[in-house]
């Protein structure tokens, strides 16, 4: 085991992240590119083998190059989303650092992440909300959320798991999520309201819009999930 001074450094949204793999997870960095993540999480001795995958030879080179100190704890796999995993390969599955869209297109095609066995962690780089009330929706739940900062703006760690109780959330919670009373919550809050007021500025008129309107009142008026 290389000495924890060779673990790399992770920032605060990729730390998070990290949190909430399991100990003595088998991981998938989905989207690993610099490789950080997969080498900090077999470094640190969180995981005994972490699965290194990405869409594009490039990326997944850099992760070869970062996670090379570890040797075969590392395993890496070219192609798209899950695709690159059999079911019941790894138990906790991180994909961060892309828009809510392709995340919750990378989940739609591997149904069998459908399944309570498996812990998500999942950092959108985009579209919080979206992603959200997909999760709801199609039965997973979120267990947790953490809020990290990084790079000039809030993210949203999520961590979820599928339990078979579709819902469909509210839109103050798709907007919020768990993050009240965190550090930086009011910012986020913020942050996620000046979104949907850019959002509502491209809707014409109508129910749509009303809807809108009545979730940006419920923000400004200071109310939580
Ligand atoms: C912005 S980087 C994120 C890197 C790292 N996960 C992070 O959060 O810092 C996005 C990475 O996702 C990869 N990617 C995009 N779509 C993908 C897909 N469908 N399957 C696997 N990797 C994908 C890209 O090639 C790129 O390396």
């Amino acid at each position: 085991m290389p000495s924890s001074k060779s673990v790399p450094h992770l920032d605060a949204r990729l730390s998070a992240a990290a949190e909430f793999v399991r100990p003595g997870g088998i991981a998938a960095d989905i989207g690993c590119d610099h490789g950080k993540l997969s080498a900090w999480l077999v470094g640190s001795g969180r995981c005994p083998l972490v699965f290194a995958c990405d869409l594009r030879p490039d990326p997944l080179s850099k992760a070869r190059r970062a996670c090379a100190p570890y040797g075969d704890k590392v395993q890496f796999r070219l192609g798209s989303g899950l695709e690159v995993l059999r079911p019941g390969e790894v138990t906790d599955i991180v994909i961060a650092g892309m828009g809510a869209q392709t995340i919750m297109e990378i989940l739609e095609a591997a149904p069998w992440v459908f399944d309570p066995a498996y812990n998500l962690v999942l950092v959108p780089a985009t579209k919080h909300s979206l992603l959200r009330r997909w999760l709801a929706v199609k039965g997973f739940t979120l267990q947790g959320e953490t809020l990290a900062h990084a790079a000039g703006r809030w993210y949203a760690v999520m961590n979820a798991r599928y339990t078979g109780n579709p819902h469909t959330p509210t839109g103050l919670w798709c907007l919020c999520g768990l993050v009240q009373g965190q550090p930086g919550a009011e910012e986020y809050r913020a942050q996620q309201a000046g979104k949907l007021k850019k959002y509502r500025r491209g809707l014409p008129d109508g129910p749509e819009a009303d809807g809108v309107d009545a979730l940006i009142a419920e923000v400004e008026a200071g109310k939580w999930p």
